[in-house]
């Protein structure tokens, strides 16, 4: 049994406890819910506290709204990168005498202080709708399950609209899990502050703030906030006054070891680099585009970006023991650990997780123990006992 394996074990109480969350909200779900703005608080924790009542209810309904066409076009069209991730260019040792046993892999690690059963982050995605709060009750039980670690989505829209927040509301499901609260960095320029930040950790239980930096993003998406300037020194002040660790993340296009260094010197606890070479946010807000215009930029800007492979490389040799993630096109068990093997601490996905979440709470579980399977078997085919061994020279190189 992998170490992962008895992790689920460990917590298979709270596992019927989830199931049965998932379950009554299956019971709720209906994809077409209008979204009603003035429904009563289904938070049953008591968690909706207005705290921002300035915004008006058309902009809190457009924000409601994006979420939803978010999850429908990465549901139903192909949103992927024609880009590669770079990853490719890499092949493991194969060690045909591995002295070891394959039951003896151990690939739990540690992340901000606490403990995975596996290097796996269910990367930041949704949350204000009710299929949003399917997918992520889905997502926090099998991490539970797991020892996985995991984002959700902007809870930009539980701020404007706190009648959501409980979409978001894992904790319950999940209360051992590295779990991230997720806010766009270009909002600390439109309204928000440290009070708002304070305000989505807390009604998370978040162990972290991911601050998402997504400038193309709002380049194409239609009325995009796209006043970048003097953020650095905003998300300097934030990370001095939060109580939880600031992970800055891309995504999808990529963070440079320039810029890491910079985020670092603002003072970042980590950086989930979310390269190019998966999920396009250009397509995707292409997609969702009216005007042919913005149309025509996202289709113009698909494949821009940093490969996901060459932002590990280059932040790992500026800055080699920053907490690292990497995200952005991985798609199996194999890709992650050429991931690791560069120099990430975690592996993160999205896409796939939201394909599977969609499916079924099955679906989830075969994927994450695909994933497993696949990382162990690259430990025990290159002889590496551990994640750690697994960095050791030579066991990872360059093409064939
Ligand atoms: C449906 C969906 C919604 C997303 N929403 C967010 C978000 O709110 N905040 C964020 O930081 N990233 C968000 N992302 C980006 C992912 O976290 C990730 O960085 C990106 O999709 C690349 O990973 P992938 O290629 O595995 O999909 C979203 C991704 C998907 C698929």
């Amino acid at each position: 049994m992998s170490n992962a394996s008895s992790h689920g074990k460990l917590v298979g109480q709270n596992n019927l406890r989830s199931q049965r969350l998932v379950f009554q909200s299956i019971q709720r779900l209906s994809i077409e819910t209008p979204v009603n703005l003035h429904s009563s608080c289904s938070d049953p924790n008591g968690l909706c506290q207005p705290i921002n009542q300035a915004v008006a209810p058309e902009q809190a309904l457009a924000t409601q709204n994006r979420k939803a066409d978010h999850l429908r076009v990465c549901l139903e069209e192909d949103v992927q990168s024609c880009r590669s991730t770079g990853l490719e260019r890499y092949r493991f040792t194969h060690c045909c005498l591995p002295e070891l046993d394959r039951h003896d892999i151990n690939i739990t690690t540690q992340f901000l202080g606490k403990t995975l059963g596996a290097p796996l982050l269910i990367s930041s995605m949704t949350g204000g709708t009710e299929l949003a709060r399917l997918i992520n009750y889905r997502l926090a039980a099998v991490a539970q399950r797991y020892g996985l670690a995991m984002g959700v989505g902007s809870q930009r829209v539980a701020i404007e609209n706190p009648e959501v927040v409980s979409t978001f509301a894992v904790r319950a499901i999940a209360p051992d899990i590295l779990l991230f609260a997720n806010l766009g960095a270009v909002q600390l320029n439109y309204r928000y502050g440290v009070k708002e930040c304070l305000q989505i950790v807390e009604w998370l239980a978040a162990d972290a703030l991911v601050l998402h930096l997504n400038p193309l993003q709002e380049c194409v998406q239609t009325h995009g906030d796209t006043n970048f300037k003097g953020l650095l020194a905003k998300i300097e002040q934030l990370c001095q006054a939060l109580p939880v660790p600031v992970i800055a993340k891309e995504v999808g296009n990529g963070i440079s070891a320039r810029m890491a260094q910079r985020l670092i010197e603002a003072g970042v606890a980590a950086i989930d680099v979310a390269g190019a070479g998966g999920t396009s946010w250009a397509k995707v807000e292409s997609e969702r585009a009216h005007d042919p215009l913005q149309r025509r930029l996202g289709q113009t800007f698909a494949n821009w970006g940093i490969s996901t492979a060459d932002c590990i490389t280059s932040i790992r040799s500026i800055a080699p023991t920053i907490p690292l993630i990497a995200s952005g096109g991985l798609r199996n068990g194999l890709e992650a650990a050429k991931a690791l093997a560069l120099g990430a601490n975690l592996a993160g996905l999205a896409l796939p997780f939201l394909q599977a979440a969609a499916e079924s709470e099955l679906a989830l579980e075969q994927l994450v123990e695909a994933l497993i399977a696949e990382i162990s078997t690259v430990l025990f085919c290159t002889g590496s006992a551990t994640l750690s061994d697994l960095r050791q020279p030579g066991v990872l190189g360059v093409g064939g």
